[in-house]
């Protein structure tokens, strides 16, 4: 009787952790010592506990970052890829890709039928759903590479907190339950099946998830984190793979490398911004964005007025104009980064911008640039990809100042929908971020060039851009979210609003958004922005898109004044800042 009234209340006391934990908060999070901000609490929570036990900033966004593979199945993840940048208290900058890499026996039209048509999403051979659209998975290498160079405590201490949410279970939230019982294709894999959707007595608010073949999984990493690429997990995951008929092999597996890489770097209105360089190409369009951005007076247009969103627009189209052209995975292809981000560039570019009327994508005319020239006229069409739903961020701060944004994906909303047959993790669709056919545009429209084509050993062109920001060379903003081609104007939204608007880190994180890719010619705005903001845009020919919202951006700020984090966290989704 009584062990039955414990379980009634442990029942209630979830429910109401999983019923309150979407609250948006209006004010940031305040901490006098470190902060993590993430997607979910109990991921932002182990994160501390390493920052609490004597750890550093690395430390924490590793315990996250596999916590995250267990309370945030739909993006957080073993089996995917992502960017980790890390600025030291001392200043030392580094950036770890992590990133997916095709297998070796991929082809450049491996997503094309007889007919040269990209293969749809419903059969077994599409790059998005099922065994073929896993690429070589990159997270497990990064999140080790990372603790072994940066960290200062065990792999085995940083893995623990995952290893228990997974054994021991945590409540699911009602946005977690909403995901598995609505995404159209895990119930496909009959181990993903098994796994998140209990064989179809799918999962309410409030009930505990226990995931003990991922807890295990965890523990054998914990013990030898080689095991992965080089050991019996290795071949297990390849025999798995194989068996469904996906391409990557162990010996794949074996090849895979993390790189570490030169992070990119710009100036905005005399901050400094470190960004993430290609394969992704979020941090050279951010760049570009705020150096366009920076010959207008936006403070004095007013935030989200018409003038100012307008201006921000045509900078988000010439942007993603030039991203289409250039970007791609470095090892492979040119980029030509350095005129992307050049001020001068930023200026003709700026030249071409009418402050009241909306330029026409389609006629959009490269500033002549020479270099930039040469290489847009070394290749052909333009190309297009189908953009995916989730991805997950997560930032921190320690108390000594060290700072790490990471950006992680499955690509889409839990990724290929394959679950690793006996490991109880999901395989990404990251294959899916190359280009499958040149000239075919995705569901949003989004346009790459050839740089992106498919390639044995290539990294996938990204938009994931974690960032940090100093301000009189001190760390002052750590950012980044989720959202495909959004993540780049969400970041821009997010520093915008606090350089320019002087927003606090929670205002500016819940403040309308709104975005532009060049194709489709468009800006998609959140509904909260005002209907007269609306029809004043309209009235400057620009073409809306009205959607609810989108994105989950967690940020962290540090207070000049005093040193104090504060937390920006995410009310579109469950994020929560934690600090101390
Ligand atoms: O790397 C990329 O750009 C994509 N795979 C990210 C996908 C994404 O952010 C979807 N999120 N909502």
């Amino acid at each position: 009787m009584r062990m039955q009234r414990s379980l009634t209340i442990l029942c209630s006391l979830c429910a109401l952790l999983a019923s309150t934990v979407a609250a948006a908060p209006l004010r940031p999070t305040h901490a006098p010592h470190a902060m993590v901000t993430s997607v979910h609490e109990l991921a932002s929570g182990a994160g501390v506990e390493m920052l609490r036990s004597g750890g550093n900033a690395v430390d924490a966004a590793v315990a996250t970052g596999f916590a995250l593979a267990v309370v945030h199945p739909q993006a957080g993840n073993l089996g995917g890829g992502g960017f980790l940048l890390l600025r030291t208290a001392n200043g030392k900058i580094r950036f770890i890709d992590f990133r997916e890499k095709a297998p070796a026996s991929a082809t450049e039209n491996m997503y094309l039928d007889a007919q040269g048509n990209v293969i749809p999403e419903s059969s077994k051979d599409s790059s998005v759903v099922g065994y073929r659209a896993i690429g070589v998975p990159g997270t497990v290498a990064g999140l080790i590479y990372a603790e072994k160079q940066y960290g200062k405590l065990s792999i085995e201490k940083v893995i623990a907190p995952a290893i228990k949410l997974a054994r021991d279970g945590f409540p699911l939230a009602y946005e977690d339950t909403r995901d598995l019982r609505k995404d159209k294709h895990l119930a496909e894999f009959p181990e993903s099946k098994r796994i998140f959707l209990r064989d179809g007595d799918y999962y309410q608010p409030g009930e505990i998830f226990r995931q003990p073949e991922l807890a295990r999984t965890l523990e054998r990493l914990a013990k030898d984190p080689d095991t992965f690429y080089h050991g019996a997990l290795a071949r297990e995951l390849a025999a798995a793979i194989h068996k469904g008929g996906g391409l990557v092999t162990a010996a794949d597996l074996a090849a895979y490398e993390v790189k570490e890489r030169e992070p990119i770097r710009g100036s905005y209105r005399g901050y400094d911004i470190i960004s993430a360089p290609p394969p992704s190409s979020g941090g050279v369009a951010l760049i570009e964005i705020l150096n366009i951005l920076e010959g207008f007076d936006l403070a004095k247009l007013g935030n989200r007025s018409a003038d100012s969103i307008h201006l921000e627009a045509e900078a988000f189209r010439r942007a993603f104009y030039d991203r289409a052209d250039f970007l791609g995975d470095p090892d492979f292809a040119k980029v030509p980064v350095a005129q992307l981000i050049d001020k001068k560039y930023a200026a003709a570019w700026r030249d071409s911008i009418d402050v009241n009327h909306a330029s026409v994508s389609k006629d959009l005319k490269r500033p002549s640039f020479d270099e930039l020239e040469r290489v847009a006229q070394s290749r052909s069409t333009n190309v297009a990809i189908r953009e995916p739903e989730n991805t997950t961020h997560y930032s921190v701060v320690d108390a000594d100042g060290n700072a790490v944004s990471v950006t992680t994906t499955l690509n889409d909303s839990f990724g290929s929908r394959v679950t690793a047959e006996g490991l109880g993790f999901l395989l990404n669709d990251e294959m899916d971020d190359f280009t499958s056919k040149p000239g075919v545009p995705n569901t949003y429209g989004l346009i790459q060039g050839p740089a992106n084509a498919i390639g044995p050993g290539k990294r996938p062109l990204s938009a994931m851009t974690p960032t940090i920001i100093l301000k009189d060379g001190k760390l002052f903003l750590v950012l980044g979210s989720p959202g495909g081609p959004t993540i780049i104007t969400t970041v821009a939204n997010v520093l915008i609003g606090v350089v320019d608007f002087s927003l606090d880190i929670q205002e500016s994180v819940n403040a309308p958004r709104f975005h532009h890719q060049w194709l489709p010619d468009e800006i998609l705005v959140e509904d909260r922005l005002s209907p007269d903001t609306m029809n004043l845009l309209r009235s400057k020919g620009h073409k809306l898109n009205v959607r609810h919202f989108w994105g989950d951006a967690e940020c962290i700020m540090i207070d000049p004044k005093n040193g104090e984090r504060l937390g920006g966290s995410d009310g579109r989704n469950n994020g929560k800042a934690v600090g101390y």
